[in-house]
């Protein structure tokens, strides 16, 4: 049984959901009990393990065979973030590496390399806050978008480990979220986590982040990713762009924190990167009102592309990267 916290509930309610097989991860997956690059890869890791309980043969061909519905399965939730992919394939991976063993032994090893996959997460976490803290400074305010949070990983997160790691180092730093419509990420999720570690946080309306950055309010910008191509450019939260754009704009620092896990340099740029689109009540409506007339046509890309251009820094598990991109992504993952 795989115990998730169910982000859809937050902050009303700090609920938990029970999935019981891999249809029941998928689907919470596909509806956003689970979000966020990190924690939907983990998420499916453990689908996986729940796909091999399900199967109750000896034969290992068969089993492997059902593994790979299973990971077909989980691999239709959601496009863009490349954690999902990477993490199924290492399952995938760990599987065909034991296929001289008997089923029940892979089984055992698939629950372990979920475990294990849980467990880097949050000490990846935690390097890159140690990183990313050491770009901020005493009274920098912050804006974050989405959420890039624990819940967004498996413990810490990525944009708000920065945060964390920068507060509980003593750094007198505070944070404005935006709300991030239209899931809201920000108001209901990035608000809830800060409050609880008594990080000080004001939430802003999306279009509010150019008046606060040009009146000098917002200092520096950190986001998550979801995506990163072999030049940069970074897939995130729709409405990252418009921000990285402000920031340029106004000279503010604008930082992406993201684990290697999710670098996808087989993509030579953004353009190549699926963009999720999601349904048209997320648009139409606000926590289940109708605000929109009947009728009317609806776009919801979830995520967009910040060209590389944007982006002062991106700061990794194993070290802040600069621009060129392309020669330094590539440095880094070779030099690993
Ligand atoms: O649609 P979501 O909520 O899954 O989108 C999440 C984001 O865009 C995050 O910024 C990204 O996944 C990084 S989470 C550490």
């Amino acid at each position: 049984m795989l115990y998730l916290i169910d982000q859809t509930a937050l902050p009303q309610k700090k609920k938990y959901i029970q999935c019981r097989t891999h249809g029941d991860v998928a689907h919470a997956i596909k509806n956003m009990t689970v979000r966020g690059a990190p924690a939907i890869g983990v998420a499916a890791a453990y689908g996986l393990v729940l796909g091999a309980a399900e199967y109750t043969g000896n034969d290992i061909e068969n089993f492997i065979n059902h593994i790979d519905t299973v990971a077909e399965m989980l691999k239709e939730t959601r496009p863009t973030a490349v954690n999902l992919f990477w993490a199924i394939q290492r399952m995938l991976d760990v599987v065909r590496d034991n296929r001289g063993k008997p089923v029940s032994d892979i089984k055992d090893i698939m629950l372990n390399e979920a475990n294990t996959m849980a467990q880097e997460d949050a000490e990846v976490n935690r390097r890159i806050g140690r990183w990313g803290q050491e770009l901020l400074k005493d009274g920098d305010v912050i804006l974050t978008h989405c959420n890039a949070g624990a819940l967004a990983t498996v413990d810490y997160g990525t944009a708000l480990g920065v945060i964390r790691a920068a507060h509980e180092a003593g750094k007198n730093i505070s944070v404005f979220a935006d709300e991030t419509r239209p899931y809201l990420q920000g108001a209901r999720l990035t608000v809830w986590e800060l409050m609880e570690d008594g990080i000080p946080v004001t939430l802003i309306t999306d279009n509010m982040a150019g008046y606060f950055m040009k009146n000098g309010t917002i200092t520096a910008v950190i986001v998550g990713a979801d995506r990163i191509a072999a030049n940069g450019d970074v897939a995130n939260k729709i409405g990252t762009y418009s921000i990285a754009v402000l920031a340029k704009e106004n000279n503010i620092p604008f930082y992406v924190a993201a684990p290697i896990s999710t670098l996808d340099l087989s993509l030579e740029s953004g353009q190549y990167i699926p963009i999720e689109e999601r349904d048209e009540q997320e648009v139409t409506h606000i926590g289940g009102i109708r605000i929109a007339p009947y009728g009317v046509k609806v776009a919801n890309p979830a995520f967009d592309i910040t060209p590389h251009t944007y982006i002062t820094s991106i700061i990794t598990e194993l070290g802040v990267v600069y621009p060129p991109y392309s020669e330094n992504l590539k440095n880094l993952i070779k030099n690993k």
